[in-house]
């Protein structure tokens, strides 16, 4: 989407009809260029309804992201952060890794363009359909210390889920957010510094709320969005500050005690403990065994043939047995 479709949706989100003349005269450009940017939402699907005689009307509502209902949903945490909302950013981590931060700087975008997934991988979505955001978190530790936090922050992402109301959700070794097996959310998280620390921590998450048909066809495993699970949908802004109030807590907690503290918290929440799982390793090799576990570095504890087996998250990759 171009920056004059994200005007034009600007004006179309009251959901009533605009004709393109009206549309074109409040941002000074021609018809022809409203009717481009109209199509480009459309192959964003966002869609649209066209009436003759009567112009553009948006088929749903659009929430967007609104930096000031957030803080005052974060209430006296909102201190803890500084929030920017863009329309359009190529991925909220790149992006904070270019800036390095700082500390408490909460990048949320309403659209990348190279969202990314872990070992290179992409992570898709389309406008108004999800919640992609980043968050910078400076640690006085090294890198080394810091292997549990993507388990520690999917806790976050469980909590703050739930205390909006949505049941059910459970999470996958390392790093994904899952509803009956279907995944929701991912957590992706970069970091930069020396061994013996400070690090830089970039926390980048994207949580589906809604996948149309194109976006579906494009992901390789089960799926789905909030917006499909039992409940009402808290919406966007709402479980931004959710997730962001629960973040402050557990990123406190876990810079004094390490994931241990979330340990069995963790495998509680963990879809798939106790159950067969094939690991997946760089070499191209498999192991097969039963999860029995966590360890305090948040590896993933597997009792197999050739007995217990721990498995950093590094490119190891969980698969279940069915
Ligand atoms: P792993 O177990 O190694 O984490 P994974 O397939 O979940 O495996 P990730 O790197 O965590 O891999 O996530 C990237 C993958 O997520 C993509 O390859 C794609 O299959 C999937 N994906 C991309 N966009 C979405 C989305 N919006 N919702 C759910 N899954 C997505
Ligand atoms: C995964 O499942 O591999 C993690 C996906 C993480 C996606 C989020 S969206 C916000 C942030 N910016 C990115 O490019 N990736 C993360």
């Amino acid at each position: 989407m171009t920056p004059l479709s994200f005007s034009v949706l600007r004006i179309l989100s009251d959901c009533r009809f605009h004709s393109g003349e009206d549309i074109a005269q409040a941002l000074g450009v021609s018809r022809a260029s409203i009717c481009n940017a109209a199509k480009s939402m459309a192959a964003s699907n966002l869609t649209l309804d066209r009436v003759r005689g009567r112009g553009y009307r948006m088929s749903r509502p659009f929430e967007w992201l609104d930096r000031d209902s957030v803080t005052e949903m974060l209430a006296e945490k909102a201190g803890r952060f500084d929030i920017e909302i863009r329309d359009s950013v190529d991925s909220t981590n790149s992006e904070l890794l270019r800036e390095n931060g700082p500390h408490g700087r909460v990048l949320a975008a309403e659209m990348q363009t190279m969202g990314r997934g872990r070992m290179g991988r992409s992570w898709l979505s389309e406008p108004g359909g999800s919640l992609t955001f980043s968050l910078a978190w400076k640690f006085d530790r090294g890198a080394g210390f810091l292997s549990g936090l993507s388990l520690a922050v999917g806790i976050a992402l469980a909590r703050a889920m739930a205390s909006c109301g949505i049941e059910g959700i459970r999470l996958k070794w390392p790093n994904d957010v899952l509803y009956q097996f279907h995944k929701v959310a991912g957590i992706l998280i970069e970091v930069k510094g020396d061994m013996l620390g400070p690090t830089l921590a970039v926390i980048g998450m994207g949580i589906n709320f809604r996948l149309s048909g194109a976006v579906r066809e494009n992901i390789d495993q089960a799926v789905t969005g909030i917006d499909s699970i039992p409940g009402k949908s808290p919406g966007r802004n709402k479980l931004l500050a959710a997730i962001l109030a629960e973040l402050s807590d557990i990123l406190e907690t876990f810079e004094e005690r390490g994931f241990e503290a979330f340990r069995q918290e963790w495998c509680d929440r963990h879809a798939y403990h106790m159950k067969q799982v094939r690991m997946k390793l760089p070499s191209g090799k498999t192991e097969e065994g039963r999860v029995v576990g966590v360890s305090e570095k948040g590896e993933i504890l597997i009792e197999s043939s050739r007995g217990r087996l721990a498995f950093a998250s590094g490119e190891v990759s969980l698969r279940g047995i069915s």
